[in-house]
């Protein structure tokens, strides 16, 4: 027997892109979603998907929003106990907080505690998938890869490679690098609901020998994404461009050693040169705006309209723990304000998309992940929109569903998610 249960409450679906029709026509609003198997099955009017379908088990949500779980393309797990740290410019703060943090992931139980923290701390504010850089340590990604496949969840992650400009007992080598992710990427690569990335950090703690060990291993798994950094700050990429001398930008460090391609994930880049736009943009590769990240670090204003108007895949991510939140609703406001600065504000459905269909392309998955339609696996969180006084007040003189929505992404966080739903399950149960 299939195992068969409806929601009801306002089923947000996208039937395309709002940043290719008006943000409004680009979404449905059903009555009610059937999940069966741990797929949606069906959406549509609440009375007919109960009259066709007597034997499901019914929630009803009332007046709350049911979309897609959020989508979280770029994150660092192993940095959830140094979240919210004060610092200068990124090198000072990966220095003196993230390295020494990540030097603990030798030890499989802190890995392991931190993994389940993480993945708790998430779930609670709505994301149902994330693609995270582990440790140099094997055991990083084991722990994580581990406490995600207990939880059901669909998840990206890989052993973050580095072999220079890095301390003693967090560096690995070439060789070493390329071994190691290859065992992982063999042990974890499809198992369950688990994809292995391919992850040199960023050019500057790699060796040319070590970018292009990963290129290598990325000709060997052309299906795996590549996950690293670029152009975040200005300060690092001048650094960049003293330690690759003959590079033509700080994009052709991952271009000369085979790390460019439409599988590639691609951090930040936020000061594109323009022959870096255009080299991203033919492969096809995904861009993550890490907005609270931009401006926790000081990095700058990613211009995500010029970039989408270029036909870029772009992602919206937390970059947990550069970025100073665990909540994408916290993280589309950040974009919302970005946007604001530089001219364009973007809307509540575009929002919205970036941090579900959006990532989900960046991440290849928007076959299966990313939105209430038929076939899509059942990842699913459930907004309560007056989950706080400020918002409920605001919430209740809203003329429509835009004006209702868009108090909580501005102001919502943990208290919004009213539940979630991994695969066909609800979390709590
Ligand atoms: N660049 C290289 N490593 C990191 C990291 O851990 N966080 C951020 N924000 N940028 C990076
Ligand atoms: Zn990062």
């Amino acid at each position: 027997m299939a195992q068969k249960t409806l929601l009801k409450g306002r089923v947000l679906s996208f039937n395309g892109s709002p940043f290719e029709a008006e943000p409004t026509d680009a979404t449905e609003v059903h009555e009610a979603v059937l999940i069966e198997d741990g797929r949606i099955a069906a959406m549509g009017l609440a009375s007919n998907l109960s009259d066709t379908h007597p034997d499901a088990g019914v929630r009803d949500y009332g007046d709350h929003l049911i979309m897609a779980g959020f989508i979280d393309p770029h994150v660092h797990y192993p940095q959830t106990a140094m979240i919210a740290s004060w610092g200068k410019r990124l090198i000072d703060w990966l220095n003196s907080y993230t390295f020494p943090e990540e030097m603990k992931f030798g030890d499989p139980d802190y890995a392991a505690e931190i993994a389940n923290r993480y993945l708790q701390l998430t779930t609670s504010h709505g994301t149902t998938t994330m693609c995270s850089f582990c440790t140099i340590h094997p055991e990083s990604v084991d722990a994580f890869f581990a406490a995600a496949q207990l939880r059901g969840q669909r998840v990206v992650a890989g052993k973050t490679c580095m072999d220079r400009n890095a301390p003693e007992g967090l560096r690995d080598t070439a060789q070493t690098g390329y071994d190691q992710s290859k065992a992982l990427l063999e042990k974890w690569h499809g198992v369950d609901r688990i994809s292995y990335a391919i992850t040199p950090r960023f050019s500057p703690t790699s060796t040319p020998e070590q970018l292009e060990a990963m290129g290598a291993l990325w000709a060997e798994h052309p299906d795996c994404l590549m996950q690293t950094h670029l152009s975040e700050q200005t300060d690092e990429i001048e650094w960049v461009r003293s330690l690759f001398p003959q590079a033509r930008d700080y994009l052709d460090t991952y271009e000369q050693f085979g790390l460019l391609g439409g599988n590639g994930l691609y951090g930040h880049a936020i000061h594109l040169e323009t022959r870096e736009r255009d080299r991203l943009r033919e492969v096809d590769a995904g861009l993550i705006h890490c907005p609270t990240s931009n401006t926790f670090i000081g990095s700058g204003l990613f211009d995500m309209n010029g970039l989408i108007r270029e036909g870029h895949r772009v992602g919206l991510a937390t970059d947990t723990g550069g970025g100073s939140s665990f909540s994408m609703l916290r993280t589309m406001a950040a974009a919302y304000e970005i946007g604001q600065l530089r001219g364009h504000p973007l809307h509540p459905s575009q929002l919205l998309w970036l941090g579900t269909v959006g990532s989900a392309r960046a991440l290849r998955m928007d076959d299966r992940i990313g939105n209430i339609t038929v076939g899509m696996e059942a990842d699913l969180v459930v907004l309560d929109l007056a989950s706080t006084p400020a918002i409920a007040q605001r919430e209740a003189h809203s003329d429509d569903l835009w004006e209702a929505v868009f108090p909580t992404i501005m102001m919502g966080d943990d208290r919004a998610i009213a539940d979630v739903w991994i695969g066909g399950q609800r979390v709590s149960d």
